[in-house]
């Protein structure tokens, strides 16, 4: 018998070849990506201190973050492991500041070291076997006072997600994650703040901003239909997506986290 051929990596990753139209149309086809990135749009200056420092964008996908970064005036290293992904940034960042590599996160100490000043990894953790050692890696590639711009898909909201469409099975035995396997878009790795906060600590990175991405969108019964409302939606979104309670059940939790421009003092015994 000839065994199915895993879309998994050697390390247990889901990069994403043959997922790429699929993620295309149903995360940035409609209403919600596009929410995402004018979220983005305004909470990135609110939340970064950027001054056109390079960036390093890791697990970069179709290149939409790595755009506006270029677009700011920043030189853009994109990172990418799936070569389906790096053709469609490719033509999407043509005419940009950017250059490609096709590597995995675990390489980057080796291929592109830094140190860096600004670092964006959104909405890749997710998708590995061992996100919080490529936390452990990300922090080793940022310079001292250096910034790393985190996403994650929050296990919390995809919880509550799973009880508003009635899936209580699933939520009862929380088998929320999925398997990385076919064409599903539900991340193997969904993560908690407790886990950012704890996996932060652990690396000396100090969290100096946090945020939550669709924190009403995602459980509305109907989407909105008119302009109007999208237009309220996403006023709404950006009024609350940084208040306590709301942000800790956005769709995705979007960090500002700092390398300390000095290492922590060693207790002196
Ligand atoms: C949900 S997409 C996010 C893309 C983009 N950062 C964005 O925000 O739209 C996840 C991306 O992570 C990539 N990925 C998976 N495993 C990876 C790894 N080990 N290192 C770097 N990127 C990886 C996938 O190929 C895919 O392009």
């Amino acid at each position: 018998m000839i065994e199915p051929v895993s879309p998994l990596s050697p390390a247990g990753d889901r990069h994403f070849d043959g997922l790429a139209d699929k993620f295309s149309a149903s995360l940035y086809g409609g209403t919600r990506g596009e929410l995402r990135l004018a979220l983005l749009d305004r909470l990135l200056p609110e939340m970064l201190e950027l001054e056109g420092q390079p960036l390093l964008d890791v697990g970069g996908g179709l290149g939409q973050l790595a755009g506006w970064f270029a677009e700011r005036g920043h030189a853009v290293t994109l990172a990418e492991p799936s070569g389906e992904m790096l053709v469609r940034a490719r033509e999407h960042l043509a005419g940009h500041d950017v250059s490609f590599l096709q590597v995995p996160l675990q390489a980057l100490p080796e291929q592109a070291p830094g140190p860096w000043a600004l670092i964006a990894c959104h909405a890749v953790l997710e998708w590995l076997a061992d996100p919080r050692g490529a936390l452990a890696t990300l922090a080793g590639l940022l310079a001292p006072g250096g910034q790393l711009s985190l996403m994650v898909f929050n296990r919390d909201a995809l919880r509550l997600s799973n009880v508003v469409k009635g899936n209580l099975e699933k939520a009862v035995a929380d088998r929320l994650e999925g398997k990385g396997l076919r064409k599903r878009l539900t991340p193997i790795s969904p993560l908690t703040h407790g886990q950012v906060e704890a996996w932060s600590a652990e690396n000396d990175l100090v969290i100096r901003e946090v945020a939550g991405i669709r924190v009403f969108a995602d459980y509305l019964r109907q989407p909105p239909e008119s302009e109007a409302d999208r237009e309220r939606l996403l006023a709404l979104e950006h009024r609350y997506c940084r208040v306590d309670p709301h942000w800790r059940l956005g769709r995705y939790l979007l960090y500002t986290l700092e390398r300390p421009m000095h290492a922590p003092q060693e207790a002196t015994p």
